[in-house]
C-alpha cells in the first residue's frame, strides 16, 4: 500500500482510539479539559501512537493491550507541543494548522493544560494496568516505565531544556546538539518503538534495539523538523516557518546548513532501517514510512 495512504489509515485508527479516552468537557475545570482536548483534537500526524502500534504487531502482541499506552503517549506528545508554544519558550501561534492552545484559551489555560494532559496519561496507563491480563502484565509494567523516563527530566524534558539554554549561542558542541535531539525529539519516538515492543512481551534486546532504532529516527525526524523550518510552507506545514531563527536557535541546520542536515536524516534513516531488518514479521510499511519521513513537507 502506497505510505501516505498507509499513513492515514492508521491516524485514523489512532484518532478513534484517542476519542475513547479523551474526557468528557464537563464540571467545574470544563474550561481545562476543553483546552486539553483542543490540543489533542486539533490534528497532527500521529507518528508516535502509529510507531507503538506497529512495533506491538511486528512483534505479535495485542493491539487492545497496546491502545491505552499510544493515547496517553499521544496526550504527553501533544502536552510537549502545547507547552513548547508558550511564550516562554518558542512563543508560537499556530500549531497543527490550528491557534495554539494559549492563544484561544490564555496562557495560564497553556499551561494547565499541559499539566492536565500529562497527569491524564498516566491515568490513562494506570487504568489499563489494573485491567491487564497477568500474562501481559510485565510488558505493561515495563511499557509505563520507559515512557515514565522518557517524557521526564532524562529524556524529552530534558532535552527542552538544554534546547533553551542553548538559544543565542553562534556555535555549540555536536556532542550538545546531539544531546538536544536525544533528548527532546528522540526520546518520545524511541519509547514509541520500544514500548510497543515491550508491550508484546518480546526479550530485552528485541526491545533495546527497538529504543535504538527509535533514536536514530527521532534524530533524523527532528533534522528533518529545522529544515522545514527554513525551507517550508506554513499552510503545509501548519505551523510558523522561521521559528528557530527568530530564537536564535542553534539547530543543526544553522551550524552545518541544509544539504549537509538532510544528508544527515538520510543517514540517520538507513542506520534505523538496518535495524528494522533485525525486526521480525512484515517490516515493509515501516521501512516505506521511514522513506517517507526523510522528504516529508508536514
Ligand atoms: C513536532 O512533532 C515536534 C517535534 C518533535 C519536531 P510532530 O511533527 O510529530 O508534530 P505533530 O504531532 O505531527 O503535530
Ligand atoms: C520541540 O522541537 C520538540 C518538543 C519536545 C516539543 P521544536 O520546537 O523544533 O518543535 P516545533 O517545530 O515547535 O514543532
Ligand atoms: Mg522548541
Ligand atoms: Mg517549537
Ligand atoms: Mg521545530
Amino acid at each position: 500500500m502506497e505510505t501516505e495512504k498507509w499513513l492515514l489509515l492508521r491516524r485514523d485508527q489512532v484518532e478513534e482510539i484517542l476519542e475513547k479516552y479523551l474526557p468528557a468537557e464537563e464540571g467545574d475545570a470544563a474550561t481545562l479539559l476543553s483546552a486539553m482536548n483542543y490540543s489533542v483534537r486539533a490534528g497532527g500526524k500521529r507518528l508516535r501512537p502509529i510507531l507503538l502500534l506497529e512495533l506491538c504487531r511486528l512483534y505479535g502482541g495485542s493491539e487492545e493491550v497496546a491502545s491505552p499506552f499510544a493515547a496517553a503517549l499521544e496526550c504527553i506528545h501533544s502536552y510537549s507541543l502545547v507547552h513548547d508554544d508558550l511564550p516562554a519558550m518558542d512563543d508560537d501561534m499556530l500549531r497543527r494548522g490550528k491557534p495554539t492552545t494559549h492563544a484561544v484559551y490564555g496562557e495560564a489555560m497553556g499551561i494547565l493544560a499541559g499539566d492536565g494532559l500529562l497527569n491524564y496519561a498516566f491515568e490513562i496507563i494506570a487504568g489499563a494496568l489494573s485491567d491487564m491480563d497477568p500474562s501481559v502484565l510485565p510488558g505493561g509494567i515495563r511499557a509505563f516505565s520507559i515512557l515514565s523516563r522518557a517524557a521526564g527530566a532524562f529524556g524529552m524534558i530534558g532535552g527542552q531544556c538544554v534546547d533553551i539554554e542553548a538559544e543565542g549561542k553562534e556555535e555549540i558542541s555536536d556532542g550538545l546538539i546531539d544531546s538536544i535531539y536525544h533528548n527532546k525529539t528522540g526520546a518520545l519516538i524511541a519509547s514509541a518503538m520500544s514500548m510497543g515492543t515491550a508491550l508484546a512481551m518480546a526479550h530485552a534486546e528485541d526491545i533495546d534495539r527497538a529504543a535504538e532504532c527509535g533514536y536514530a529516527l527521532g534524530r533524523a525526524f527532528q533534522i528533518r523538523d529545522d529544515i522545514l523550518d527554513v525551507t517550508g510552507s506554513e499552510e503545509v506545514l501548519g505551523k510558523p516557518i522561521g521559528s528557530d531563527e527568530r530564537n536564535l536557535k542553534p539547530t543543526y541546520v544553522a551550524m552545518h546548513g541544509i544539504e549537509k542536515a538532510q544528508e544527515e536524516v538520510r543517514f540517520q534513516t538507513e542506520y534505523a532501517k538496518s535495524l528494522v531488518d533485525k525486526m521480525p514479521g512484515d517490516t515493509e510499511q515501516l521501512r516505506a514510512l521511514m522513506d517517507y519521513l526523510t522528504g516529508r513537507e508536514m
